[in-house]
């Protein structure tokens, strides 16, 4: 077997995801909505007078926020037939989305939970959708066999993220789309922007949302830790659903985050070789990883 080029931490930290992700599956597969719970996302509220993208939905579509956040994430693209893959799919809940409202292609989903695979793989149509366990950092796809790649609130998982772009700019075909979003140091927005555009991948749409995506946690979180417990939330619970007064709550109502949309095209340059976040760079993003492990540890049933 070829060593990892994570380092000991790095894969510890990988694990630790793996663990809590795992662990959480387990949790909501003792609630009566097991079935119904495809997202694991903060959502995205349009705020008052706010046009949002995508189809219209009823106002008691499930998981309205977590589809409002897919739509937004996606944009103008046009996946018409696409081949899509989505990395950290979670229980698949944006593909299952892509495949109803998007007329794409084949799509294939990856993430580091076993558990997350095996929901997927019950739940969605074979001939359309496989699903597969995979580390993003070593996304195990062909150089330029897919249209669109997929990364929504997954990749503060990562303790290299630079790795992971550079697997994305990999994969796409020229032309093809990566459709990304996440909770960031807001410092790191502009940084992102240039890394992608060294990487090959041109940004032509974006979109600071941390407003509508607190807004989302501000009407949705209290009740979805009570539905992911079925009453009895376990310990850790209020960090999963960013409920008020969490530490992610704070990182995004206080300033210190951005949750930010980046829709970007794979140009025909190559990626520049050389590294592209400075040391200290990658320290900071791959602390913030390592501490999400630990905001994220589930402990015993609550009250
Ligand atoms: C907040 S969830 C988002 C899931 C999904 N994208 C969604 O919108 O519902 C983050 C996901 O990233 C996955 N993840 C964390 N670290 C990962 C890694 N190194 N490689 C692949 N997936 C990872 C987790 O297992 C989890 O499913």
């Amino acid at each position: 077997m070829t060593p990892s080029p994570l380092s000991h931490d790095e894969q510890a930290i990988g694990q630790g995801y793996r663990e809590n992700f795992d662990r959480f599956n387990e949790v909501l597969h003792a609630t009566k909505y097991d079935r119904f719970l495809r997202f694991f996302n903060f959502g995205y509220a349009p705020l008052e007078g706010e046009e949002h993208y995508g189809p219209p939905l009823g106002r008691n579509y499930p998981n309205r926020d977590s589809a409002l956040l897919l739509f937004q994430v996606v944009g103008e693209a046009d996946l018409t037939g696409a081949t899509v893959l989505e990395v950290g799919c979670g229980r698949g809940g944006n593909l299952g989305l892509l495949m109803e409202h998007y007329d794409v292609g084949r799509v294939f989903g990856t993430d580091i939970a076993f558990n997350s695979m095996a929901y997927c793989t019950d739940r969605y149509p074979a001939e359309r959708a496989r699903f597969f366990q995979a580390d993003a950092q070593f996304v195990p796809v062909r150089t330029g066999s897919v249209d669109a790649v997929l990364n929504v609130e997954s990749s503060g998982c990562y303790p290299d993220v630079e790795r992971f772009f550079r697997d994305v700019s990999r994969v796409l075909r020229p032309g093809g789309w990566f459709l990304y979003a996440d909770l960031m140091a807001r410092t790191f927005v502009d940084r992102y922007r240039e890394v992608f555009t060294a990487l090959g991948l041109d940004v032509v749409g974006e979109k600071d949302v941390t407003p509508n995506v607190a807004e989302s946690r501000r009407l949705r979180a209290e009740r979805q830790r009570l539905a992911f417990g079925d009453g009895k939330a376990p310990e850790g619970m209020e960090e999963w659903v960013g409920a008020d007064g969490s530490t992610l709550n704070d990182v995004l109502t206080g300033g210190k985050g951005a949750y930010h949309v980046f829709r970007c095209r794979r140009s025909d340059r190559e990626a520049d070789p050389a590294q592209q976040f400075t040391d200290e760079e990658r320290g900071e993003m791959t602390l913030s990883a390592a501490e999400g492990v630990e905001l994220l540890r589930l402990g015993a049933p609550g009250a």
